[in-house]
């Protein structure tokens, strides 16, 4: 059967209707889907009864997949699957009940960003539960002349410990993660190795400040562009049913797990994350050793 792309709002999204995850799909069906994933930036499949292994194949031809260091969460038998969860885990509730309830691109505060990620809805609450995305190409294309020439060149530090959520999570485990994950500096407007655009690449969740400014000085500028960034105009919300697969690319899509839902209901999903390339650099190294800024 041919694939059938269908937009699912202005910013970004787009539908891939007729596409069987369960089987192998031919180089050409792959590349169409590759080609729709640049262009869209969201995508979604739905009515997909996945295994794992199958989630997880599909996953692959995209890339290599991270292993999540929040090992306790992983899938019994798959490293590369995340669950994010509000289901009770060893007895405890789970950690990564509340994942993502910031905007932000997934690992922008390492300097191996995720290049994407790929949900898989097992279980959702009657209402909500939602997932929103924002198109970074728009909030940077949208911005003045003025502030892109200015921003083009700017680098922000990145830091895990400025996300909300971290005060809810194991202290022990939190405080390995800080040591793995000093604050890194990131170009503040990123170049998509494939389709050669420009996105903005800050985000509410872990931009601290910007390279060589005070936090004091960076804040009012970061506030203004993380408030641009999700305006209504530039955003999908994906609003789950089980077997939903959804795959967004972080080097141009923002997304925020929305908390609009009943907590004593089950949300269960697993995530697969593809391996993005080298970005940044530890903050306070020299700006030699970066790698690319937009300017
Ligand atoms: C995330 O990957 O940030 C969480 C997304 C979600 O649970 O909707």
């Amino acid at each position: 059967m041919p694939l059938k792309i269908r937009r699912l709002s202005y910013a970004l999204g787009a539908e891939i209707i007729g596409a069987d995850l369960t089987k192998p799909m031919s180089e050409e069906a792959f590349a169409e889907i590759r080609h729709a994933f640049h262009e869209h930036l969201v995508l979604l499949f739905r009515d997909q009864v996945l295994t794992p292994e199958q989630h997880i194949a599909f996953s692959r031809r995209f890339g290599e997949l991270d292993v999540h260091p929040f090992s306790r969460y992983n899938l019994p038998g798959y490293p590369e699957v995340l669950q994010i969860t509000n289901h009770v885990i060893d007895g405890k509730p789970s950690d990564t009940r509340n994942t993502g309830r910031q905007w932000h691109s997934d690992l922008s505060f390492t300097t191996r960003p995720a290049l994407g990620s790929l949900l898989y809805c097992k279980e959702v609450p009657e209402v909500g539960g939602n997932t929103m995305f924002a198109n970074m190409y728009m909030a940077y294309e949208t911005l003045s002349p003025g502030l892109r020439e200015m921003l083009d060149r700017l680098w922000a530090v990145h830091d895990m410990s400025m996300g909300k959520d971290i005060a809810n999570r194991d202290p022990a485990f939190m405080a390995e993660m800080k040591k793995k994950n000093p604050p890194v500096a990131q170009p503040v407007v990123r170049i998509h190795p494939e389709t050669g655009r420009k996105a903005l690449y800050v985000s509410e969740m872990v931009t601290s400040h910007f390279e060589g400014w005070t936090f004091d000085e960076s804040r009012p500028l970061l506030n203004y562009l993380f408030a641009h960034s999700v305006q209504p105009e530039f955003t999908y919300r994906q609003q789950w049913r089980p077997h939903d697969l959804l795959m967004w690319d972080n080097r141009s899509a923002m997304h925020l797990a929305v908390a609009d839902f009943d907590h004593s209901t089950p949300r269960h999903m697993l995530r697969t994350q593809i391996s993005g390339e080298a970005l940044g650099r530890v903050a306070g190294q020299p700006a030699a050793q970066s790698t690319s800024a937009a300017a």
